[in-house]
C-alpha cells in the first residue's frame, strides 16, 4: 500500500483526497519508482483544482514531476535503487504522476539524477526549472551573449521565471525581472536581478507594432498582451523565449518585430523534449545553481498542503519553487 493524493470527479467538480492505495492501481510501465519528492507548478495547479480540461480519466493521480529511487524494473536502463528525475511525457496529465509515494512509468521517461544533487533539490528546479534551462539554451544557440543588454524575464517571483533570474545572472546576464509583486523585488535581487520593473509595464494592449528597442532577450512565462508588448520592444536581432501563458494564451500582434527588427520568437517546450537535450539541461542545471540558490528558491510543503497551493499558483501567489514531500 502507498500514500497518494487522489482526485475524483463528480459532475464536472473535482475533489482531492489523500488515500491509500495498492500498488495494483497504479498505471502500466516497466518502472516502479519510490517517490521522495515532486513539485508544484502552474499545470499542476490546473490538474488539481480540475481546470484547462489536462485530465480525461478519473480517479487521478496529480504531480507532473518527480524524483525518486527504481524499486522494481524490467527496463534494460535502470537497476533497483537507481536515482532517478521525471518531467513532462503527459505523467500527472493522461498517466498518474509524483504526488504519491509510488508511480509506475515508461522507463524511457526517467533521466539519471545528476550527480552532485539530491532528490530535494532536483524537485526545487522540477519541471519549472527545468523549462528556464531550455529557454537560455535555445536563446545561446541563437546567438543571445550577456554583452548584448538587457534581458528580460517576465513572471520572474514564479516557478520558471526565478530559475530563469538566476541562471541567466549566473551567466552574467544583466537581468530586468518583471513581477507584480512589490515584496518579490528583494527576493529578485537576491537572485541576481539587476533591475526589477512592475508588471503593468506590459498590461496593456500594444498600441505600435513597434516601440523604443531595450531587451536583448526575455524569456516570457506570461504570454498574451505582455509577450505582444516584449515582441514591439525587442532590439533588433533579439530573440524571445516563449514559455507560458500565466497572463493569457492569445497573441494579438503584427509581424512587423519579426520583418523589421529581425526578431526571432523561439517556442519552448519541456513535455516531449527528447532524452540528450534533456540530460545536457540537468547537467548544466547541476553545475550552475548553487545550494544557496537552490535554498532560496524552495518551499517545502506535505501532501496534504497540495490542494492550496495548486489554487494559489493559478493566481499568481507562489513565490519561487513549491517541493512537495510525498512521505510527509
Ligand atoms: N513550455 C513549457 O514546457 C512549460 C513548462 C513549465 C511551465 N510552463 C508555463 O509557464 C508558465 C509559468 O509556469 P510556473 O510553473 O512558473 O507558474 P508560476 O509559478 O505561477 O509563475 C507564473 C508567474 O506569472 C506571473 N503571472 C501570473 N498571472 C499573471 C497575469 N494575469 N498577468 C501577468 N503575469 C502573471 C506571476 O509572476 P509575478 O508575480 O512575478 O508577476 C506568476 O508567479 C505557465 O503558463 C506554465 O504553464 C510551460
Amino acid at each position: 500500500m502507498f500514500k497518494a493524493l487522489l482526485l475524483t470527479e463528480e459532475a464536472g467538480k473535482v475533489t482531492p483526497a489523500i488515500r491509500e492505495l495498492d500498488e495494483q492501481a497504479l498505471p502500466p510501465g516497466d518502472v516502479t519508482v519510490a517517490v521522495d519528492y515532486s513539485s508544484i507548478n502552474y499545470k499542476d495547479g490546473l490538474v488539481v483544482t480540475g481546470s484547462g480540461g489536462l485530465v480525461k480519466r478519473y480517479p487521478h493521480v496529480p504531480g507532473i514531476d518527480f524524483a525518486g529511487k527504481v524499486l522494481e524494473s524490467s527496463h534494460a536502463s535502470w537497476r533497483k535503487g537507481d536515482a532517478v528525475v521525471l518531467t513532462g511525457w503527459r505523467v500527472g496529465e493522461v498517466q498518474w504522476g509524483g504526488c504519491a509515494q509510488r508511480a509506475r512509468v515508461n522507463g524511457d521517461w526517467l533521466v539519471p539524477l545528476p550527480a552532485g544533487l539530491d532528490s530535494r533539490q532536483a524537485m526545487i528546479i522540477g519541471t519549472a526549472g527545468f523549462t528556464a534551462m531550455l529557454a537560455v539554451m535555445a536563446l545561446e544557440a541563437h546567438g543571445t551573449q550577456p554583452a548584448a543588454g538587457e534581458i528580460l524575464v517576465t513572471g520572474a517571483a514564479g516557478g520558471v521565471g526565478s530559475v530563469a533570474t538566476a541562471l541567466l545572472a549566473q551567466r552574467g546576464y544583466q537581468v530586468v525581472a518583471s513581477t507584480g509583486r512589490a515584496e518579490a523585488h528583494e527576493f529578485l535581487h537576491q537572485l541576481g536581478a539587476g533591475a526589477v520593473i512592475d508588471r503593468s509595464a506590459f498590461a496593456d494592449v500594444a498600441k505600435r507594432p513597434l516601440e523604443t528597442e531595450r531587451w536583448a532577450a526575455c524569456i516570457d512565462s506570461v504570454g498574451g498582451n505582455t509577450l505582444a508588448r516584449v515582441l514591439a520592444q525587442a532590439k533588433y536581432g533579439a530573440a524571445v523565449a516563449a514559455v507560458g501563458l500565466a497572463g493569457g494564451s492569445k497573441l494579438e500582434h503584427t509581424v512587423i518585430p519579426f520583418l523589421l527588427r529581425g526578431v526571432s520568437l523561439l517556442g519552448i517546450d519541456s513535455v516531449m523534449c527528447p532524452r540528450e537535450r534533456r540530460i545536457a539541461a540537468w547537467k548544466l542545471l547541476q553545475s550552475e545553481l548553487s545550494p544557496e540558490h537552490m535554498d532560496a528558491l524552495a518551499t517545502l510543503v506535505p501532501l496534504a498542503e497540495v490542494p492550496r497551493v495548486a489554487a494559489d499558483i493559478l493566481q499568481g501567489k507562489v513565490r519561487g519553487r513549491v517541493v512537495v514531500d510525498v512521505n510527509a
